[in-house]
């Protein structure tokens, strides 16, 4: 429905988006791509056009907006998340956003049992004993001894897409009973046989606590001291949502003092996390660098997904997967 004589103007803010996302664009629009991942380059490229195809954990602020023009009135962002987002100021200028819910729920849920298995059967520490030379001849039947999964009770931290991936995957475990957390019980929940219960309660009475809920004003450093001292010291805490849900000071704390067993993280604060930092010298804690999303299919489709998105914002008709209506 796009003239020839006037194709839409697009500019994606980073050039590994997969190739899929650009044959569509291309197909009706005149694309523009930064060619590296920093403010300056988007900043120097994203004059005039009409839409912003946003792959970047960079903040998309007003700043951006401004350089932009009133013109641009539609933006899709390659991630579930939007926290990057400056929502409010989007909404003020009349802009259309949309993410990419759903598609990548299998593969962040697949890390999330990966690092809950890491981290409950000591996957980091026997790495670096191999590597230390500390594996005993002598047979230890008392050593590096980990948490089951059979039987446990899992805490599900956000209900949503991803959560319920993630109860679902782990059923197959045996898991004792499943709890979650949120704004309100979900009729998901029941269907998966999780039981809805106060943050409080999740916090005392888990064995696995998994964070899967969006960063929010309300969950910016939820995770705090007071939390992790509440948790059971065999604990085993898992996050693929966002590192600011956490105060990373406090896991650190934790876990050097055995107030919780071992982490499992995709997240952290910040990313990429400096290969100095404390964490990384943690035993019990075993870290990706934010791969939750990262497998091709799931990447082809979240970019597929944002570029229809997009070709519909600005063709006026009803995106996808809107983040607001
Ligand atoms: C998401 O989609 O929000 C993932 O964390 C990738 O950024």
């Amino acid at each position: 429905k796009f003239s020839e004589t006037n194709r839409p103007k697009i500019l994606v803010s980073n050039p590994t988006v997969p190739q899929v996302a650009f044959d569509l664009l291309e197909e009706y629009c005149i694309v523009t791509k930064a060619e590296d991942d920093t403010r300056e380059d988007i900043l120097a490229k994203v004059k005039g056009v009409d839409a912003i195809f946003w792959a970047t954990h960079l903040k998309l602020d007003k700043e951006i907006l401004e350089a932009a023009g009133p013109q641009m009135k539609t933006v899709g962002t390659m991630s579930a998340g939007y926290d990057h987002i400056d929502v409010e100021e989007l909404k003020k200028r009349g802009i259309k956003l949309a993410n990419t819910p759903e598609v990548l729920n299998p593969a962040v849920a697949d890390i999330a049992v990966l690092l809950t298995l890491a981290a409950s059967r000591r996957l980091h520490e026997g790495r670096l004993a191999l590597e230390n030379g500390q594996w005993s001849p002598k047979w230890d039947a008392r050593g590096m001894l980990g948490q089951d999964i059979i039987g446990s009770t899992v805490g599900i931290v956000g209900l949503g897409g991803i959560g319920q991936a993630i109860v679902q995957r782990l059923k197959a475990f045996n898991v004792g009973q499943f709890i979650y957390t949120g704004h309100r019980e979900k009729e998901e929940g029941k269907k998966l046989g999780a039981k809805f219960v106060s943050l409080d309660t999740l916090i005392k009475e888990s064995d696995i606590v998994i964070v899967s809920c969006p960063l929010t004003s309300e969950t910016k450093h939820m995770f705090n001291a007071e939390l992790f001292s509440k948790m059971k010291k065999t604990s085993v805490f898992v996050n693929i949502s966002r590192g600011a849900i956490v105060d990373q000071e406090a896991l650190v704390k934790a876990l050097k003092e055995g107030q919780i067993f071992a982490a499992g993280l995709d997240v952290m604060t910040p990313e990429p996390l400096p290969p100095t930092d404390e964490l990384l010298k943690l035993p019990n804690a075993v870290i990706l660098p934010h791969l939750g999303s990262a497998t091709k299919q799931t990447r082809d489709a979240m970019a597929q997904l944002t570029a229809t998105n997009i070709l519909r914002g600005i063709g006026d008709e009803e995106m996808f997967t809107p983040v607001y209506e």
